[in-house]
């Protein structure tokens, strides 16, 4: 018998032998049969258990075995996985199955075997599409496919501020604005947790590089870290609800982050009301009586750290020094209560369920085309023309794949790895490129071109291939990992290749693979530069796509990019020991402002083929903040999509000229208008002093500017605004601007896609287009979706209450809640041409219809005619 198996069992038996022996009640009442809210459910479960059950929860083993400390992983987690928690069969409390889930369900690098799921593309890339709705389709995605591998805690949500453009984990999380971040990562939870699971914001707090993260010392003053680093998690956490937040490696202000009895209990607990629990990353516990009186509830992953500070005896031990009996309620409450409150105990998860691949691929890909950031395109370069001519393709392994990034959050592909082998093989690799060729995707996209491929490992050859053929392309990179950080600039000698191909070629494309911000030392010589982040599992297609045009590029950067190392706050390497932020909250943008710095590219910044033209914008108070009315018109015969911005200045006191005070990401038909209502939080207008704590705004006179970009302001309006303190612990709830911050869900189109909504919301609460030719509906109808696990759903379209007119189409349901759902049917070329004409559509199923939309706005059928519903790959089958 495995020694690590005896060792659970072993333990499994001793507690129930000492419940039996210490309790000898049976259980009154299993968990779900438990009533109330999770607060009372909690309680009456605490109320049944002994001990040693309590202790149980509160120590997480490594779901992977772990050679170099010897370590089995025990048999019940699952295969490869971050870590197991018991649980506690007498009472129905099922173990917790905690898997990495950045950009999909990730196996951890050490196992064997690999789960191969759906990758999205990097979180930073999805923060560039600035559109929340795909952060919380992305999430939905991977809650999907982690619920039917049986996992029910993911450890995603990762929202540390972009401090250091140079951090290894910058592609993980959401940028460099609070707003922004949280936002969008709030959202990714939101999504995950749609499943009925547990999501996990992290890495709390200000674990902002890699190097030396598991003793350096970041320090930021209170009110700035309150405006910055710590909004930006109150935001995602308010946002997303998530069932627990992890506390990081790092220490904060002296204190390591897992017994930081500010950030921990005054913070998340007593200012934000934090319900929930807060586990710790693997390996970053310290102590055990002072770890769990800050506030730690959960000590993760025993066997990848041996320490084991929350083994059941050292907890005991700590009673007997005085560890309080309420302070282990404490942390037990606050696990049961996120099992009961994400649907943990009432939604049970079970492994080995199919997942439909081809349909998560198509949130994949609309993610990925909505990233990818337009950031030059002199002369329109862009999009390539259709027709005949010569295309050199060049480097970044392009004719395999696309990249992604290292360590944990490590999704491995179906498919394999494009191109194996690349250093480092093993942690923090090994490095994985997605099996979709930009190469492959352009030539597919432009039949009657002639396009060539040169690896770039040979810059003359590259170079002689650039000048016999009209356009070149090239592909750079930059791979980052945890655990490490990196340069800020393309791996290897890839500049050189750049000014290589540049002067052999005017007309050069540049594409981007990075985990951040590089430098560009060839920007003026090449006239287009996409920045296409880490894209995800269809990266190629996608970035195919907006090169040829078939997507209008409409990502916008969530980080500003420096012209030169000099002009960030610490040009000098990453520091280790005390890292002192003495900026505060002058991150990115605002440091730029504040000192006057010309970027390479501003945060914000993104071009598109079709722009959307700002014309005015007005300002009303709104409770305690502000709603700005943005007035747009689209004047381009396409439909075009832009991410409008509002930024905020407040004078003297502020850290810096101005912060983002709210954006949307909007779409309009050719010749439409449209009037934006944007909300502006009113933490956004304060400043946090530590004199008086909460949020604090001085009367005076305030700046709103409408913008595309940090850089490039359009219209402004001054307004007056009187004295107001708002608690710590305010937050939107019901006021009026929540419900004007509730964006309509699911509201999003393009070219070649379309979106319903239902007025009544009863069964159909919005839809969003998914793939090509592929139509998603949210549905909230318990029923129907009961049904659907069992069945195979089936519809019927009718266009135009047409009996003729009546098209089949097959569903899927991509992940299934409580109430919710996603129901997707893949277009056949039919059915999108009757779309595109169509006046009203009508699902019925069996015969009944049961939902029916007026098209009275419906793209017209030129628009759909490009719409072909993808090709099923090879390996597009349901596992
Ligand atoms: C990372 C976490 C991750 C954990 C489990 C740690 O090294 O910092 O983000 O969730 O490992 O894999």
């Amino acid at each position: 018998m495995r020694r690590t198996k005896a060792l659970i069992l072993g333990g499994a038996l001793m507690l129930a032998g000492s419940a039996a022996a210490q309790d000898t009640r049976e259980p009154v009442v299993f968990a779900a049969a438990t009533q109330g809210t999770p607060a009372e459910r909690a309680a009456q479960m605490l109320a049944q258990m002994s001990q040693d059950e309590k202790l149980t929860l509160l120590k997480g083993y490594f779901g992977t075995d772990f050679p170099p400390s010897k370590f089995e992983a025990p048999e019940e987690a699952r295969m490869g996985s971050a870590g197991y928690v018991p649980g506690i069969p007498r009472l129905g409390i099922p173990p917790q199955w905690q898997a990495d889930a950045g950009i999909g369900v990730a196996t951890q690098g050490g196992s064997p075997v690999k789960r191969a799921r759906t990758a999205l593309p990097s979180g930073l890339a999805t923060a560039a599409t600035w559109d929340p709705q795909l952060a919380f389709a992305g999430g939905a995605m991977i809650g999907a496919e982690a619920r039917a591998d049986g996992f029910n805690v993911l450890l995603g949500g990762s929202v540390n501020l972009m401090r250091e453009p140079r951090n290894g984990r910058n592609f993980e999380y959401g940028g460099e604005d609070p707003l922004l971040a949280g936002t969008m990562v709030g959202a990714q939870i939101a999504g995950v947790q749609s499943n009925r699971i547990i999501s996990t914001v992290k890495h709390f707090a200000v674990n902002d590089q890699e190097t030396d993260r598991g003793i350096g010392n970041s320090v930021v003053e209170e009110g700035a870290l309150r405006m910055s680093d710590l909004l930006a998690f109150e935001l995602a956490i308010e946002q997303g609800n998530p069932g627990s937040v992890m506390c990081a490696y790092n220490r904060v202000g002296g204190v390591y982050a897992c017994e930081n009895r500010f950030l921990l209990t005054d913070v998340l607990r007593s200012d934000w009301g934090f319900p929930g629990y807060v586990m710790s990353d693997w390996g970053a516990v310290h102590s055990t009586q002072p770890a769990i009186e800050a506030g730690l509830d959960q000590e993760s992953g025993f066997g990848l750290q041996r320490a084991d500070w929350f083994a059941a005896d050292k907890l005991k031990n700590a009673m007997t020094a005085g560890l309080a009996q309420a302070t282990i309620d404490r942390a037990v409450i606050s696990v049961l209560h996120s099992m009961f409150a994400h649907g943990l105990i009432d939604n049970p998860v079970t492994a080995d369920r199919a997942i439909d691949f081809a349909a998560h691929r198509a949130v994949s890909q609309a993610d990925a085309e909505a990233a990818i950031v337009l950031l030059k395109n002199e002369g329109d370069l862009l999009p390539l023309a259709g027709g005949g001519g010569r295309i050199a393709v060049i480097g970044g392994h392009a004719d395999k794949g696309v990249l992604s990034g290292g360590g944990s959050s490590q999704v491995y592909p179906e498919g394999t790895n494009a191109v194996p082998g690349i250093a480092p093989t093993s942690w923090p690799g090994p490095v994985v490129y997605y099996p979709s060729s930009p190469l492959d995707e352009l030539r597919k996209l432009l039949p009657e071109a002639t396009i060539e491929f040169a690896d770039g490992t040979d810059p003359a050859a590259a170079a002689r291939l650039a000048a016999a053929s009209d356009i070149a392309i090239v592909f750079g990179t930059q791979w980052a990992s945890e655990s490490i950080d990196v340069k800020m600039q393309l791996d290897g000698e890839q500049d050189a290749l750049v000014d290589a191909i540049a002067a052999a070629n005017k007309n050069t494309v540049v594409v981007l693979q990075t985990g951040g911000p590089v430098l560009m030392p060839w920007a003026d010589k090449v006239p287009a530069i996409l920045e296409a982040w880490y894209p995800g599992r269809m990266g190629g297609a996608a970035i195919a796509r907006v090169l040829t045009g078939a997507v209008d590029p409409s990502g916008h950067l969530p980080a500003t990019f420096p012209r030169s190392l000099d002009q960030l706050p610490y040009p000098g390497e990453p520091r280790k020991g005390d890292v002192v932020y003495d900026e505060g909250a002058t991150v990115g943008y605002k440091w730029f402002d504040r000192q006057e710095l010309e970027p390479l590219f501003p945060f914000g910044h993104g071009l598109s083929y079709n722009k959307l033209e700002i014309l005015q914008l007005s300002v009303t108070p709104a409770g305690e903040g502000l709603i700005a009315t943005v007035h747009v018109t689209n004047t381009t015969q396409r439909p075009a999509t832009d991410v409008l911005q509002v930024y905020v200045g407040g004078g003297g006191e502020w850290e810096a000229p101005k912060r983002l005070g709210g954006f949307a990401k909007v779409t309009l038909a050719p010749d439409e208008s449209r009037e934006v209502a944007i909300p502006i939080d009113p933490r956004l207008l304060a400043l946090w002093q530590t004199d008086r704590p909460g949020w604090t705004r001085p009367a005076g006179t305030y700046t709103v500017w409408a913008a595309y970009d940090a850089g490039e302001m359009i219209d402004w309006v001054p307004i007056e605004l009187s004295a107001s303190h708002l608690p710590a612990s305010w937050d939107p709830g019901d006021t009026p601007l929540a419900s004007a911050s509730a964006v309509k869900p699911w509201e999003w189109e393009s070219q070649c896609r379309w979106w319903l909504s239902r007025e009544d919301g009863r069964s159909l609460r919005a839809s969003i287009g998914g793939g090509e030719g592929v139509l998603i509906m949210t549905v909230a109808d318990p029923a129907f979706l009961a049904w659907s696990q069992s069945n195979q759903p089936r519809f019927d379209l009718v266009f135009n209450g047409d009996e003729q007119q009546r098209v089949r189409a097959e569903g899927w349901v991509s992940h299934v809640g409580n109430e919710t759902g996603m129901l997707g049917f893949e277009l056949s070329p039919e059915a999108l041409r009757r779309f595109g004409g169509a006046t009203s559509l009508e699902i019925r199923r069996e015969g009944r219809a049961f939902f029916t939309q007026p098209l009275a706005a419906t793209p017209s059928t030129a628009a759909l005619e490009g719409c072909v519903p993808p090709p099923p790959g090879p390996d597009s089958d349901s596992e």
